[in-house]
């Protein structure tokens, strides 16, 4: 089907973020298509909170264009927050009221009838699996628990837009994959998400198209998979090579290299040849009497993309 004038959720275009002299976010281009789960993926400081808080209205654009549902966020704001849900990074629960208030309470800022707020947060209640917890004070929930209710409050309103900052940074693995499964689910439903993560396999699990996002710069976009094709192939193969002599081995095996990576003692190289990559390699250095330490063949994944293109790996302080 053809693109069509108003399937942009989000367009952003030069989109510039100042803290007074301090750029935060360097002008950057994107678009959020109706349905998708579009993310923002980089480490600290990457800019990736400066452009959400942005886009729900919260911080001022600083210059460029930004536009939600079609509409300016600078002169639309209002009219646009009662379609958008929003997961801040920080909790923002209050912590003396119990699971299901806190809900009723948030209904409250849109302006929802008490019966309708009452029927929405028992429908979220049961959605997000804290049924059995509505009567606890906030306070006493754990981590995962919080996050999980914060996720629901965003859906009072059933938003057309689930904005997502970092759902589920501090979860341990087993919280992390509960909120994923919702988030899968209101995925189907209809609603298109915004979510900033830097967290690899969150983007790859959920993320339809996403932006890596390094120093307020867009260094790339795309769908995951394609990321990982265009720039490092299907296979890595990690091996540990004498570092005198892997200058040597790379140019005795250029043509089986697509791209690679030197991390300490490790080399890593990026390929399209499969399995036969590591008996190919293994061959060459035989040959040219170089030792391999050790060798692992693994798929490829988008800490390999962002490392290539940062000459970083993607760690949270
Ligand atoms: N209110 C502010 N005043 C001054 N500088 C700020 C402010 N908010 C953010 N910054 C700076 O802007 C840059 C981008 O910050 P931002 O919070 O958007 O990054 P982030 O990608 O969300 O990082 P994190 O993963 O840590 O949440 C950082 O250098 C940060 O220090
Ligand atoms: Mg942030």
């Amino acid at each position: 089907m053809s693109k069509q004038i108003g399937d942009d959720v989000v367009l952003a275009r030069e989109l510039v973020k100042k803290f007074g002299d301090f750029e935060a976010v360097k002008g950057v281009n994107f678009a959020v298509s109706r349905g998708e789960c579009f993310g923002l993926l980089g480490p600290n400081g990457a800019g990736k909170t400066s452009i959400v808080k942005m886009i729900y209205g919260f911080s001022p654009v600083t210059s460029g264009k930004l536009e939600v549902f079609g509409e300016d966020i600078m002169a639309s704001g209002r009219k646009i927050k009662s379609r958008v849900g929003v997961v801040p990074q920080e909790d923002n629960l209050d912590p003396e009221l119990s699971v299901r208030e806190n809900l009723i309470v948030y209904a409250g800022y849109f302006l929802m009838k008490k019966d309708l707020a009452k029927k929405r947060a028992e429908e979220i209640l049961a959605f997000m699996d804290l049924a059995d917890k509505s009567g606890e004070v906030v306070e006493h929930l754990s981590g995962g628990l919080k996050r999980r209710l914060t996720v629901g409050r965003a859906l009072i309103n059933q938003p057309e837009l689930l904005i997502l900052d970092e759902p589920t940074t501090g979860l341990d693995p087993y919280a992390r994959h509960l909120v994923w499964q919702r988030l899968r689910k209101l995925k189907e439903l209809g609603t298109t998400m915004l979510l900033t993560t830097h967290y690899l396999e969150e983007a790859s699990q959920l993320c339809d198209r996403l932006i890596v996002i390094y120093l307020g710069e867009i260094l790339e976009q795309g769908a995951p998979q394609d990321l990982i094709e265009r720039h490092v192939g299907k296979e890595a193969l990690e091996m540990g090579v004498d570092p005198l002599r892997r200058e040597a081995l790379i140019k005795g095996s250029e043509e089986l290299i697509k791209a690679r990576q030197e991390l300490g003692d490790d080399l890593i190289i990026f390929t399209d040849y499969g399995r036969e990559l590591a008996g190919r390699i293994s061959e060459r250095a035989a040959g040219m009497g170089i030792l391999l330490n050790y060798r692992r063949l693994r798929q490829t994944n988008l800490e390999d993309v962002f490392l290539k293109l940062t000459g970083e790996t993607l760690k949270q302080n």
